[in-house]
């Protein structure tokens, strides 16, 4: 009978002490969650700041004084005939309007009421709209979480991800039913074992300035040849070819991000890079094609698959998927070759005819807000000058601050901790004892190494929170 009560005793008492570990966890978690004054601040900062970036223009007033400084009438007829110059100059958005809301996250880029929409939804038949929603809090946050990734798929990835081997890497071999959901690991190894290295081969800042070539029409408009090739690293796309339009595109290739149509001629795409160094990222599954090509043909290129790919649906995005890559892998990222310009008619490839432009108007306002946070710089014909400044710009303290508040707004993993892994929802210890495997890392890539003790962070798909995958060496 003791021995009754003096369990339920403890059973009560645990049950009383889990009740409180758990309001004591939760009031934390709230605390840690709590959006300061100075969070709003720094939020309102960076909306105040893009508003202006986006959009501001300056007046320019133009005097046509052709009299000198002869007459009283004279300086009236200059009066009348003052020509107001209204110029844009200062405007990044190149006529591109934001609106800001009561909301610390939404604002609303739209294009003047005038523009007219020349692509349509080919489902709906919709004319692409002129006004975009877009959140800066989940941009802010985002972006800065990809600029400490790495976005190359590693075999230490799929070893640390939970059923990796059975569901991602057999997803990805894209050869379900012999496979059989990589029941013999060893074969679905062989697989990926042309493209699948232990550990990233790059790492975070690796490059100092890198510039990400789409394959616009509006390429032959400037000869940015020489511009381009004086970056350190320059990653283009797919087919795009080098040979014959070097005063335009430049002759440097580092890197070549591919979609499945690409991919598939993978001894096509070698051929375009005469120094065959180029190194070939595939965004979408492996195939045994692919496999096959890189044995026997055989491609010198290091060939790797990219982290996050949509299955399937090959098109979609390579400009914003290049962009990732890049950001994940350089200190700061330069664009040419986008469409960004006002007066877009019609899609065109410098190489080749007219094709459908997805979207064009939303790509275009989605680069300017990359812009104007400072993710990116665009070169375009009409911003040619490669000295050009982007006008407020918000500086590190505002994007730092505006971030954390982000983090916290939208429940991100770790918001609110100083803990560098905080956002590490899953956390592996590697097997080698690595740390920095890259000879001759210049000093920014050093230095991050040492911030995450040689840790390799990998975004996690579809995770709430955005939760990273780390691996620890
Ligand atoms: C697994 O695949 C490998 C490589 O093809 C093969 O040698 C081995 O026999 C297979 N194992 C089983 C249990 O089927
Ligand atoms: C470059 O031009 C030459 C001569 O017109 C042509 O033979 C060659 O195929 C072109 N190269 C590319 C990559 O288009
Ligand atoms: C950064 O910008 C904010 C807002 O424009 C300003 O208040 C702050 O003084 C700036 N900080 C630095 C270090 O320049
Ligand atoms: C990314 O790494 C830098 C150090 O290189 C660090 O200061 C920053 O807080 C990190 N960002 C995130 C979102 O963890």
């Amino acid at each position: 009978m003791r021995i009754l009560q003096l369990g339920l005793l403890v059973a009560l008492a645990s049950g009383v002490s889990a009740i409180l570990i758990y309001i004591v966890g939760v009031s934390n978690q709230y605390d840690r969650l709590r959006v300061t004054e100075d969070d709003l601040n720094a939020l309102r900062a960076l909306q105040s700041g893009f508003k202006k970036c986006v959009e501001t223009t300056q007046i320019i007033f133009e005097k046509h004084s052709q009299c000198g400084s002869e007459l009283a009438v004279c300086d009236m007829i200059v009066v009348l005939v003052i020509k107001l110059h209204i110029a844009i100059v200062d405007s990044n958005g190149l006529g591109l309007q934001a609106l800001i809301s009561q909301d610390f996250c939404q604002v609303k880029i739209q294009y003047p009421s005038d523009t007219v929409s020349k692509w349509s939804d080919p489902e709906t038949g919709e004319p692409e709209g002129l006004s975009f929603d877009f959140n800066l809090c989940e941009a802010a946050a985002t972006w800065e979480q990809v600029r400490n990734s790495s976005t190359i798929l590693t075999k230490e990835f799929i070893d640390a991800l939970p059923n990796g081997w059975e569901e991602y890497a057999w997803r990805r071999i894209n050869k379900g039913i012999q496979l059989d959901q990589c029941k013999n690991r060893t074969l679905c190894m062989e697989k990926l074992s042309s493209v699948l290295p232990e550990t990233p081969p790059f790492v975070p800042r690796q490059f100092g300035r890198c510039a990400v070539i789409g394959n616009s029409g509006d390429l032959l408009k400037t000869k940015f040849g020489e511009e381009i090739d004086g970056y350190d690293a320059v990653v283009r796309e797919n087919g795009a070819p080098i040979q014959n339009y070097t005063q335009y595109v430049g002759r440097k290739s580092t890197f070549r991000l591919l979609n499945r149509g690409s991919a598939k001629a993978l001894d096509k795409v070698a051929e375009l890079d005469e120094t065959k160094k180029e190194v070939l990222i595939i965004k979408t599954t492996i195939h045994d094609i692919m496999n096959k090509m890189i044995r026997e043909i055989p491609i010198r290129n290091q060939v790797y698959l990219m982290l996050g790919t949509s299955f399937g649906s090959s098109a979609k995005g390579t400009g914003l998927k290049a962009l990732e890559f890049a950001l994940s892998i350089c200190d700061t990222v330069d664009m040419y070759g986008f469409t960004v310009d006002p007066g877009y008619k019609e899609w065109t490839r410098y190489f080749s005819e007219s094709r459908k432009g997805h979207t064009p108007l939303h790509g275009r306002a989605y680069y300017q807000m990359m812009e104007c946070l400072g993710i990116i710089k665009i070169h375009s014909p009409m911003r040619a000058d490669f000295s050009r400044r982007v006008n407020y710009l918000p500086n590190k303290s505002t994007l730092d601050a505006a971030r954390i508040a982000s983090e916290k707004l939208l429940r991100r993993a770790g918001a609110g901790t100083n803990d560098k892994f905080g956002a590490c929802s899953i956390m592996n210890k590697g097997q080698k004892g690595k740390f920095p495997t890259i000879p001759g890392l210049h000093e920014p890539a050093v230095n991050h190494q040492r911030y995450v003790e040689g840790a390799s962070m990998y975004p996690l798909e579809r995770n709430t929170g955005h939760g990273m995958l780390c691996v620890l060496p």
